[in-house]
């Protein structure tokens, strides 16, 4: 079992997130976490620079109380999709669309819209509904272009495309 912190908002695969303020939250990265945040800080201002689909990147810092490094990045305020008509969710999924190819064409590829089956948690934690539309979190497997041959990112553009599509029709779905 993880570790509850009065401040936390929610926990992923590996990290734990608190909250910070109304307009921030802190995601851990204790010792024993496997993912680097360095690199995952670094991935985040990339996506950053092409378009508002990710959470935006705040800072690096170190939570003294709990003596762990913290990547700060913006708080999202998820909301309930079933509360939405058709027309609207279509058109969020057209804007999502849109921005997912923007970041895959700039050469970034997110990796993680949709969670494997027989893992914990939801199935798309890391796409967040928000009052101004779509929103990605969570680049701990995302992959930049300039790291990987050509064949791998065009492998995991094709994915994020058949992932893109399932989660398509399960926010029509209900
Ligand atoms: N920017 C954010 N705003 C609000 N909640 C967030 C934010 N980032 C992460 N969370 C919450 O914390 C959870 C874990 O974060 P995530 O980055 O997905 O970590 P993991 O790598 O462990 O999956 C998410 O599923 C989400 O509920
Ligand atoms: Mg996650």
């Amino acid at each position: 079992m993880a570790k509850r912190y009065p401040r936390r908002l929610s926990a992923g695969a590996n990290n734990v997130v608190i909250a910070l303020s109304t307009t921030e939250v802190g995601k851990l990265f204790s010792d024993d976490t496997r993912s680097d945040i360095g690199s995952e800080a670094t991935k985040l201002k990339f996506a950053n620079q092409v378009n508002d689909l990710c959470a935006r990147f705040i800072r690096l810092d170190i939570n003294e109380d709990l003596n762990e490094d913290m990547l700060v990045m913006e708080r999202l305020y998820p909301m309930e999709f079933r509360a939405y008509e058709d027309q609207i969710r279509l058109l969020w999924l057209d804007v999502f669309e849109d921005e997912l190819k923007a970041l895959h064409d700039s050469g970034f590829v997110h990796r993680d819209l949709c969670r494997p089956s027989g893992t914990p948690g939801l199935k798309y934690d890391n796409i967040i509904l928000t009052q101004t539309g779509l929103r990605l979190i969570d680049v701990g497997i995302s992959v930049l272009k300039s790291d990987v041959s050509e064949r791998m990112f065009k492998r995991f553009i094709e994915r994020e495309w058949e992932e893109f599509e399932i989660f398509k029709k399960d926010f029509l779905a209900r």
